[in-house]
């Protein structure tokens, strides 16, 4: 019920936003998205309240379920044909109404909306679609994705990464809107809880050690060559922490292995984490319209195989971050936005 009244309410605050705006304006006001959630969240609580709702209890919810899923949160229509590539995001009503819920969205969540200047050079959402031509990134924005969270090697919130304390933290949820899905294709998502529930002790305790390498995700990779000089990789990773309210995670199938070559207890409990990923994933399947708030802390998420349609009206996902940035520091950003993170 939470969920749904949240819908309603961002529903009604987006459509009373956008009434009075040109395609131009929508788009200006975006390129300050932390400014513009905040802004509106006064008409977002107000429409809240008359359904005898809080956004207390939605934060509550955020961090209680893997994902929330909001159904038919925005009206996807005027958008053009699906891109073939992850930026930019065509200006046009659709796609900006889409951006502006997000955000919204977010901002109730206490998150502002943010990127990474590694990833993507720095924009603020991007087109999950179907890349054609040769490589492995057309054949990975084809295939199946296992369980993983997003920015794996930058450090969680709270924390440093031990050697250069410019790397803002990784996310705390993913967030992706539906413009197309023609064929359903389902995001998936682990819950940590029901993940832990299927490691013993000695599992939990291994994955708490630093003892583990993490390596960039491809997406990262040109953009960390160029900022940093170099790929981000992290030695002596610890994947779970044990924070106030339970576990943190951070994990990703192909990123990670254990820094001792063999068979060792470390790679054992990596193991046992993988096989507990594909026994609890439960699939999210976003139509047109909704959007889907993924924890990436106490949840993982992936996705089923898209298949090869690309362009025309094939599978078009928009994808952003939200972060807590309260406890960032001003050098973990870049300084000429309002928005991207460093590196
Ligand atoms: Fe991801």
């Amino acid at each position: 019920m939470i969920e749904a009244h949240f819908c309603t309410a961002l529903r009604i605050v987006i459509t009373d936003w956008k009434s009075q705006l040109t395609v131009d304006e929508m788009a200006q006001q975006l390129s300050d998205p932390v400014t513009f959630g905040r802004a509106l969240l006064p008409a977002l609580d107000q429409e809240l309240a008359k359904l005898g709702c809080t956004r207390s209890h939605i934060v509550g919810l955020a961090w209680q379920t893997p994902c929330l899923h909001l159904r038919s949160v925005f009206d996807p229509q005027g958008i053009p044909d699906t891109p073939l590539d992850f930026r930019p995001v065509p200006d046009s009503e659709g796609t900006l109404i889409a951006r502006a819920t997000a955000i919204v969205c977010l901002a109730a969540l206490d998150a502002d909306t943010v990127s990474y200047g590694s990833e993507n050079g720095g924009d603020l959402f991007v087109n999950l679609v179907v890349i054609p031509g040769e490589g492995r990134v057309s054949e990975k924005s084809q295939s199946k994705m296992n369980g993983h969270t997003d920015a794996v090697t930058f450090p969680m919130r709270g924390y440093r990464d031990p050697e250069d304390p410019r790397i803002a933290p990784s996310p705390d949820f993913v967030c992706l809107a539906a413009l197309r899905n023609p064929n359903a294709v389902p995001t998936t998502v682990m819950q940590l809880e029901a993940i832990l529930s299927q490691l013993d002790a000695q599992h939990i305790h291994e994955l708490q050690k630093p003892q583990y390498i993490l390596q960039s995700q491809l997406t990262f990779r040109d953009g960390m060559e160029e900022i940093l000089g170099q790929e981000l990789l992290v030695d002596d990773a610890q994947l779970l922490f044990q924070m106030q309210n339970g576990f943190w995670i951070r994990y990703s199938h192909s990123s990670t292995k254990a820094a001792d070559a063999g068979e060792s207890p470390a790679k054992q409990a990596m193991l046992a984490l993988t096989e507990a990923c594909l026994n609890c994933a439960i699939p999210v399947a976003l139509a047109p319209g909704d959007i889907a708030i993924v924890n990436n802390r106490i949840a993982l998420h992936g996705r089923t195989k898209v298949g090869e349609e690309f362009g025309g009206q094939s599978r078009w996902m928009l994808r952003t971050y939200g972060l807590d940035t309260s406890d960032l520091d001003e050098f973990q950003r870049h300084p000429d936005s309002t928005f991207m993170l460093f590196p």
